[in-house]
């Protein structure tokens, strides 16, 4: 049995505590957070922009409003940090140095130095660190990955990401629209797609992007339109929280190689289609469902079995971090940024 405290009880803290509930190897037995109703026998649902948000019943859990608290009182294998992004490199530290493994939600921290501190933390401690960068977990982009994985895109020549909410307006005290805390929409949101582009791709030579600001006064991206420069790709992805309330959550994406086109689109029946050069479209098969309980059954197996995770190191969740920033230097210096 696997046994987690969880810190950050919004809407991530609220899908990662429901899904350990449907685990047989994990008890959640311990919460932590600052607001005392959320960590209350009963806490109210936060929904956001994906995902069903449901009341929890966390009687049967001890209950905390204070990290170092929870860290003091030991019992625990791992801890899961689902608090603002300003916060996950102070207490994945804190949590690794009081000896438990750490999964961290995405984006692995607010600054590439800090996603530095939490690599030397996780090193010098032995303990392990996973970063839940989801997508490289979601259904239809795992089958993006084994279509090219094993051929059957043949040679990849072009691929467009997209996606787009409205204001995410459940974060806490609007921290998410606050630069500073959450680092916009580029870092908070279109990082999903940067993630995925380059584990998928690998680093690319340069970023070209492209910003406007419509909600944030200050240096926050509400949304983004960025080109990854590879030597035989055309590689895009856009995206941005600053659609009408009324735009449902859009997420997807085209990737056109030498044997067809793969399509995932939320607002399309069947959502992923590939249309190959020679033959007719079909749905490719796979199991639905969300790359939040997929992401944390891995980290779990990998804690059960002791071996630190390979499909995402925090290495590469660093170097994620390391592209958004890019990204963000491309879009005030107005010109392309090379990665060194
Ligand atoms: N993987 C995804 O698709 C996805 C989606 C949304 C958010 N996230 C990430 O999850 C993290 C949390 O985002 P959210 O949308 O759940 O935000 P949220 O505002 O809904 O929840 C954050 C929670 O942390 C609590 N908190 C803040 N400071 C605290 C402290 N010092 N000690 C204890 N608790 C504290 C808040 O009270 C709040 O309940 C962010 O890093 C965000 O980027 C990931």
């Amino acid at each position: 049995m696997v046994r987690v405290g969880l810190v950050g009880l919004g809407f991530m803290g609220q899908q990662h505590f429901t899904i350990y509930d449907g685990m047989d190897d994990v008890e959640v037995v311990a919460v932590c957070d600052r607001i005392p109703e959320r960590v209350a026998e009963t806490a109210p649902s936060i929904g956001g922009n994906i995902g069903e948000a449901t009341e929890l019943d966390l009687s049967a859990q001890v209950r905390y409003v204070c990290l170092d608290e929870m860290l003091e009182d030991g019992e625990l294998d791992c801890v899961d940090i689902c608090t603002p992004t300003h916060l996950h490199a102070e207490m994945t530290v804190a949590a690794l140095e009081a000896g438990n493994h750490v999964v961290c939600e995405k984006p692995m921290a607010r600054t590439e130095a800090q996603c530095a501190e939490m690599i030397a933390a996780a090193e010098s401690t032995g303990n392990m660190l996973f970063i839940a960068q989801c997508i490289r977990f979601w259904p239809e982009y795992e089958v993006l990955q084994a279509m090219i994985d094993d051929g059957s895109l043949g040679e990849v020549r072009a691929a467009r990401f997209v996606r787009q909410s409205p204001p995410p307006g459940w974060a806490s005290d609007g921290w998410l629209l606050d630069p500073e805390l959450s680092g916009g929409a580029l870092l908070d949101l279109h990082i999903h797609d940067v993630d995925f582009i380059i584990s998928a791709f690998g680093m690319p030579n340069a970023v070209s992007a492209h910003a406007v600001n419509i909600l944030s006064e200050g240096a926050a991206v509400d949304h983004v339109d960025t080109t990854y420069i590879y030597d035989d790709l055309v590689c895009t992805a856009q995206g941005g929280w600053v659609m009408p309330d009324s735009y449902p959550f859009e997420m997807g994406f085209q990737v056109l190689g030498t044997e067809g086109l793969l399509e995932f689109s939320l607002a399309k029946d069947p959502p992923l289609q590939f249309f190959p050069f020679e033959g007719e479209p079909y749905a490719p098969e796979y199991q639905p469902g969300t790359g939040y309980e997929n992401e944390l059954a891995y980290f779990v197996e990998c804690m059960e079995a002791g071996r630190a995770p390979e499909r995402v190191t925090p290495e590469s969740a660093r170097q994620s971090v390391r592209i958004v920033m890019a990204e963000a230097d491309s879009i005030a210096g107005r010109e392309p940024v090379i990665i060194g």
